[in-house]
């Protein structure tokens, strides 16, 4: 850290968006990804998934943390890009997750392609909101959330939630939710696990 810059980074803003694409670019964007081989457990056929390259790219994602993750009041940006693809008649999605600070809610906009958010309340109940370019979805707290991708191109969204929400993907990771988006008749069908 250069000497007289906050300890915050904020002195990284702004970064730069391209709203056409919805990606980020700028010193301070950080850049992660999920592969097939890392989602073990995560879609209804296992067995499907493990036929499949694990190499096989599902998403990325470019996110900016001008404060410190876990500082309260403050808030981050994120840009997530979902590839097409299926697990057996399952749409690529993400990981998906419950914040770890249970009540911290979160914006997702969708900026190309198509796909769904899919939504569980902590009853296990499960919901989903259609997504195209355009819509802004408000995720409430104590609501996990995960997006699939159901066309035929990227589906690329934009997010934005408090720096201390954190993350609790165990709980998905063991208890999946309560539906799972699939190809059923050629359309997209939400249909229950339980
Ligand atoms: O903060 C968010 O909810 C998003 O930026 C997600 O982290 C992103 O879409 C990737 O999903 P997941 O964190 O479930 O892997
Ligand atoms: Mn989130």
């Amino acid at each position: 850290m250069a000497p007289g810059k906050p300890a915050t980074g904020i002195s990284e803003s702004p970064i730069l968006v391209d709203w056409r694409a919805g990606t980020l670019a700028g010193a301070a964007v950080r850049q992660s990804s999920k592969t097939l081989g890392q989602m073990p457990g995560l879609f209804r056929d296992e067995s499907a998934r493990q036929r499949l390259d694990p190499e096989t790219l599902v998403y990325r994602v470019q996110s900016w943390q001008p404060v410190h993750a876990g500082t309260e009041g403050g808030l981050f940006w994120g840009t997530t890009i979902v590839e097409p693809g299926k697990v057996g008649a399952e749409y690529f999605m993400t990981h998906g997750h419950y914040h770890h600070i249970r009540n911290r809610g979160e914006y997702y906009a969708t900026v190309q392609g198509e796909g769904a958010l899919i939504l569980m309340a902590e009853s296990g109940q499960t919901r989903q909101e259609i997504m195209s370019p355009g819509t802004i979805h408000y995720i409430p707290g104590n609501t996990a959330h995960r997006v699939a991708n159901t066309g035929k191109t990227q589906l690329v969204f934009l997010a934005s939630w408090p720096s201390d929400a954190g993350y609790d993907y165990d709980l998905i990771r063991r208890t999946g939710f309560g539906a799972s988006l699939i190809e059923l008749d050629g359309k997209p069908a939400l249909v229950p696990n339980r």
